[in-house]
């Protein structure tokens, strides 16, 4: 086991609050008062939502002792009990971004202050553009963009990114997932990845955890259908919200979530069902759960404990949910009338009257009240103890395994199950057979007359080009799959090293039967050099060949952001590649501002290595039968002037032998009669390092995401 990070909060977890319940143990006596006096304002909501939520603390405690008194040892048995949600405390939190060509700039957040206590479920709201994404992603450290102010506080720490990482999930409104693996499998990988072990018994308590979850989220019915994505058809808008955050409690068993709008696009009831298993998470395991939402129905409001309301990236309420919102918006003189959705109510006030009701805030002695509390948990500078974080950086490593096992998880997990799927079948091996099929009807058995010798080396220069064009399905599928690394590296599940490896082993294979399957189609077909080390090397060189391609396609799309640019960058790199590639222009023409692409172009290289293959020590006479030397069929099929016909006539008539066309006169019109195939073959396959380092480059140091 490389780490313990995951194991130790899931596994220990109920052993420590066993001696250190929460927010209770606390030495000294401010600390003790502050947390009672916490505990107790949210004591006051119960009369409104005890149904759902009041009872969460009592009950977290009460399932942590008995779990304490019955089995001391269940780790990972079931839902990690009883362990401690985390107080988050906002200091003055406040977001400005620079605009345009940056002399402007917006104010995005405003002095945001207040406290949501260990085990609260608390909303953010506010009229769309209000900053409610912005603050959860402030708080997440998950904003990149802008300045950020004031002071974010885990149980009354400034974490650091690794102890977010660690202790926290983030649910994105919309969640990437690999659309071609089942609900069950893309929990599995989740698990797998991130809880440390790779023993049987660990094995065995992932495989219990997993089950947990599944059934706390309710996704039974669903876990054998694939996940989906805009070309797959899936599992449901509320399923998909529900996975996403069983896939998070699997990946790290997080003390607090952040949901951002986990109920948009759901109608009511599939949004009352995804807030149903949320508030199950927060009363059976403790856990804080933050998330913003639009106007939930009353029922869904009901279960929040705290609310926190934003108008224009400002306060305009922060404080218990429930009725306390009304009665404070009431002494403002906006009086909730009875019977409209309180929600409603809520979003109306503060979008029409923003200025009034921020003020009216600022002024207040509840914004008083949570900056008092806020003073009071950053002096506590609570002692870390056992069952709150471990801040130490570089203590821990992010990463729940080595990179070798890291990678071995990855290969059967993640990338292993594709080579289920059809598509990947038809798009790796099955397209390349359909075009080497095509192109075998075009080229069926060329002989060696030379027009037949100029449709081989035509041939041959497609079979060099023909994978640049198709390199664009892994341009498509790494653009389609940034978002999803970008969540997975954010939360620590592998290297960025090992999605690039991990990736490249599992298509190697499939490369290799797609090279295999495309040459025997072609190879025979046309007609190329009947020896069979000619047709292995063959194999060989479109192996590297296709490798190459594979890997620019994925570089592109890992390199530059956005939907268009790796599209059409593509097309570019394929295209000037082929123009110096040989075969069209002769290597002596190539002018000297493209000879540095000549040299390092792997498909000038590809190419010399299968023309040295095809012709090198070759002497051909099929076109002896014919008295001109098959210059009659060459003379039809280049449509020359009838001066060039004339002096290739004379030409043709002073021989009086069929003198043999060989190999090397080929090769020399193509400047390829002193290459080597082995050496050539050699230089092509340099291109297989850089690509690969270009592709991690782009991998691990381009942001596709800007929040
Ligand atoms: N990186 C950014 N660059 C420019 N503007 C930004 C950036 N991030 C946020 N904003 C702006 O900040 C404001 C708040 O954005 P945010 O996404 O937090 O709002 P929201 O309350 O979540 O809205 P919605 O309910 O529509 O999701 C918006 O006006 C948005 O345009
Ligand atoms: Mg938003």
């Amino acid at each position: 086991m490389s780490d313990n990070r995951c194991v130790d909060d899931f596994k220990a977890a109920p052993t420590q609050s066993r001696h250190i319940p929460r927010q209770t143990t606390f030495e000294r006596p401010c600390t003790m008062g502050a947390n009672q006096s916490r505990i107790r304002k949210r004591g006051e909501n119960t009369s409104f939502h005890d149904a759902v939520a009041g009872e969460s603390l009592d009950d977290v405690e009460t399932a942590a002792r008995s779990e304490d008194a019955s089995n001391a040892s269940m780790m990972g048995a079931g839902p990690a009990r009883g362990r401690n949600g985390l107080t988050i405390a906002l200091d003055g939190v406040g977001n400005e971004i620079k605009l345009g060509n940056g002399s402007s700039t917006k104010v995005i957040l405003k002095s945001i202050t207040g406290v949501i206590s260990a085990g609260e479920m608390a909303a953010i709201m506010g009229p769309s553009g209000a900053g409610k994404t912005s603050l959860l992603d402030c708080i997440s450290m998950r904003k990149t963009e802008g300045v950020m102010a004031g002071k974010i506080l885990f149980d009354g720490v400034q974490p650091s990114l690794d102890t977010v990482k660690k202790y926290t999930a983030y649910v994105p409104q919309i969640e990437a997932f690999f659309g071609g693996a089942t609900v069950y499998e893309t929990i599995l990988f989740a698990a797998m990845i991130k809880l440390p072990g790779t023993s049987a018994a660990d094995v065995a308590s992932k495989m219990e955890r997993i089950e947990h979850v599944i059934d706390q989220m309710n996704l039974d019915k669903c876990r054998d259908t694939l996940v989906g994505s805009h070309i797959i058809r899936g599992i449901s808008g509320g399923e998909l919200k529900r996975l996403a955050v069983a896939s998070s409690l699997c990946a790290c068993n997080p003390r607090a979530m952040f949901l951002d709008e986990p109920t948009s696009g759901l109608d009511s009831t599939m949004a009352a069902d995804v807030i149903k298993c949320l508030s199950r998470l927060q009363a059976e395991d403790g856990r804080t759960l933050l998330l913003t939402i639009h106007q939930p129905s009353m029922h869904v409001y009901q279960t929040f404990n705290k609310l926190i309301l934003l108008s224009g990236g400002e306060l305009t309420y922060f404080g218990n949910a429930g009725h306390h919102p009304m009665e404070f918006f009431a002494t403002q003189g906006f009086t909730y009338e009875a019977g409209f959705n309180i929600t409603e109510f809520l979003i109306d006030t503060v979008s029409q009257s923003s200025e009034a009701c921020t003020s009216y805030y600022a002024k207040s002695s509840l914004c008083s009240e949570n900056i008092k509390e806020v003073e009071e948990i950053a002096l506590l500078k609570l002692p870390m103890n056992a069952v709150t974080i471990n801040n130490e950086p570089g203590k821990d490593s992010p990463y729940a395994h080595g990179p070798l096992t890291e990678l071995w998880i990855m290969i059967k997990f993640k990338d292993g199950p594709k080579w289920r799927y059809a598509v990947f079948w038809f798009t790796r091996c099955g397209l390349y057979m359909i075009l080497a099929g095509l192109l075998s009807l075009f080229f069926y058995q060329q002989d060696r007359a030379p027009s037949g010798i100029l449709n081989l080396n035509g041939i041959a220069f497609i079979a060099c080009i023909l994978p640049s064009f198709m390199a664009q399905v892994h341009t498509e599928e790494v653009k389609m799959e940034r978002e999803v690394y970008t969540r997975e590296f954010h939360d620590s599940f592998y290297r960025p090293g090992n999605y690039v490896a991990s990736k490249i082993i599992a298509e190697l294979p499939m490369t290799m039967l797609a090279s295999i399957a495309f040459s025997a189609i072609l190879y025979w077909c046309v007609g190329f050099n009947p020896s069979f080390s000619a047709f292995c090397f063959f194999v060989l060189t479109s192996f590297i060949n296709f490798t190459i391609a594979q890997l620019i396609g994925c570089t592109i799309s890992a390199a530059i952001p956005g939907e268009i640019g790796p599209a059409s960058l593509l097309p570019i790199i394929a295209t000037l590649n082929m123009l110096v590639g040989g075969f069209f222009i002769r290597a002596k023409t190539i002018h000297d501002m493209w000879k540095w692409l000549y040299t390092v172009s792997f498909i000038q290289w590809v190419w010399s290595a299968l023309m040295v293959n095809e012709y090198q020590g070759r002497q051909f006479f099929d076109h002896c039968d014919s008295t001109t030397g098959g210059l009659d069929d060459l003379v039809d099929q280049l449509s020359l002037p009838e001066s060039s016909v004339q002096s290739l006539r004379m030409f043709a008539a002073n021989q009086n032998e069929c003198d043999p066309i060989t190999g090397e006169s080929v090769l020399r019109t193509f400047s390829l009669e002193s290459r080597n195939r082995w050496s050539s073959l050699l230089y092509a396959s340099l291109s297989v390092p850089v690509y690969l380092f270009t592709f991690y480059l782009g991998v691990s140091r381009v942001r596709h995401e800007k929040r």
